[in-house]
């Protein structure tokens, strides 16, 4: 299958701004404290101690979102990756300052991470606004794909949420079609309203507020593996 899961290739910037004294601190202090460990399975006892139920987020960019989610479900453990270093830096201050010791980050590609967690194991999965790759000859790069899908559900346990957001109109039609032939996830939508409006719980990220103020329409998508 031609898609990310078996080209295994991260594109895209992994830096652009230089970091400051206090971010090259917070890389060198807090990131090893919080770091996934670089091998083994990833289980919520190998990274928190304990069980707890746990939620994964795809490529979480400066980390909002998923610091939100951490403090609002400070008894759930959350894994986020996302290979951009300034991103990175952004969800290390995130924890720092929301005093977050459920949060636990890997800086690289979240597929490496993904399949280290042994099926079943997670709550909810998050992709949110994953690069567009706009042209068709790219299309094979999406995380919307049916790789990374079966990775996904194959990881989630029955019954647990996978979230997608996207302002790519091109990508709203391609997930809509690529997840509406998979039998394993079943889109919670009942009327237009439910993917028009973010659901509760979902808070605005960084990058979907710039697509707002660009005019764009945002889709929100919620799938309960069968
Ligand atoms: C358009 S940005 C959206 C960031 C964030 N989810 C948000 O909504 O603000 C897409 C992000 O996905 C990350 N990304 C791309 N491929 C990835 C991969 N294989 N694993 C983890 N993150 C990835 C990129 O580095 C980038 O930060």
């Amino acid at each position: 299958m031609n898609d990310p899961t078996t080209i295994r290739r991260l594109y895209g910037r992994r830096s652009n701004h230089k970091l400051r004294q206090g971010q090259e601190a917070l890389l060198e202090r807090l990131l090893p404290a919080i770091e996934v460990p670089a091998e083994g399975p990833v289980t919520a006892e190998s990274v928190f101690g304990h069980d707890r139920p746990l939620h994964f987020e795809i490529g979480f960019g400066s980390g909002e979102h998923l610091a939100y989610r951490a403090d609002l479900l400070p008894d759930h453990g959350f894994i986020g990756a996302e290979p951009f270093l300034n991103g990175v830096v952004g969800a290390l201050a995130h924890v720092r300052d929301g005093a977050l010791a459920n949060v636990r980050l890997h800086m690289g590609d979240a597929l490496d991470v993904l399949e280290r967690v042994p099926d079943g194991a997670l709550t909810m999965v998050y992709l949110l606004h994953p690069d567009p790759w706009p042209k068709a000859r790219h299309a094979k790069r999406r995380m919307v794909n049916d790789g990374p899908l079966d990775l996904i559900a194959a990881k989630l346990k029955p019954g647990g949420e996978f979230r997608l957001g996207t302002d790519d109109p091109t990508y709203c039609r391609w997930s809509m079609m690529v997840m509406n032939r998979r039998r394993d996830f079943e889109w919670l939508a009942e009327s237009a309203k439910d993917f028009l409006t973010r659901p509760g719980g979902w808070p605005e990220t960084r990058y979907e507020a710039k697509a707002r103020r660009k005019g764009h329409e945002v889709w929100y998508f919620r799938y309960r593996r069968a």
